[in-house]
């Protein structure tokens, strides 16, 4: 009898704990915390545009030109070859500007160490005439999201 009483003593405690760790899941204290930290992480597309095109305006040198020097629509931030050249002589000078269109074959954290910091994806500073921007990370992760809604170019 006594050996049952503690057996089934044990049982109510597993019980009880199971009890406790089920309502702990049920009260689902985690779910929300993750819900709110993804969609913070998720940029606004229309901002991201209107960085895009009207303030920070990365189709003046990632799109390609045609001949009379106008940007050709058709190919928006498909990457261009850089259409500026420097004054004086630059070894650090980029002679190409990458397709930006997809945002393909970039990490966020590359994007915020491109967009916030000017540190390349390679872990170099950015080549000129990039600019060094010093993006928000609201305004960064924007501009990802944006440039991920553009398609991107057929490999
Ligand atoms: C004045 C010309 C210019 C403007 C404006 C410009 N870029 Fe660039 N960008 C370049 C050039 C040139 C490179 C290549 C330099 C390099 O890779 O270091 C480059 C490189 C990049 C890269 C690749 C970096 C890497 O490490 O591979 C990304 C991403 C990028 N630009 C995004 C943008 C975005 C987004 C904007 C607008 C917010 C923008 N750029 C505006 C010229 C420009």
């Amino acid at each position: 009898m006594k050996t049952i009483g503690i057996v089934s003593g044990a049982v109510l405690f597993a019980v009880a704990g199971l009890g406790i760790s089920a309502s702990a899941v049920k009260q689902g204290v985690a779910k929300p915390v993750v819900q709110k930290a993804a969609s913070h992480q998720t940029g606004d597309v229309a901002r991201g545009k209107y960085l895009v095109e009207e303030v920070a305006m990365c189709g003046e040198c990632h799109t390609p030109r045609d001949a009379q020097g106008n940007l050709i629509e058709a190919r928006d931030l498909q990457g261009a070859p850089t259409w500026i050249a420097p004054v004086h002589p630059d070894s650090n000078w980029a002679w190409n500007a990458p397709t930006l269109a997809g945002f393909a074959g970039y990490s966020d954290a590359d994007a915020v160490n491109i967009l916030e910091k000017g540190i390349g994806a390679n872990g170099q500073p950015i080549q000129r005439p990039m600019h060094i921007y010093h993006m928000s990370h609201e305004d960064a992760l924007a501009i990802v999201a944006y440039l991920k809604s553009l398609p991107s170019l057929p490999q």
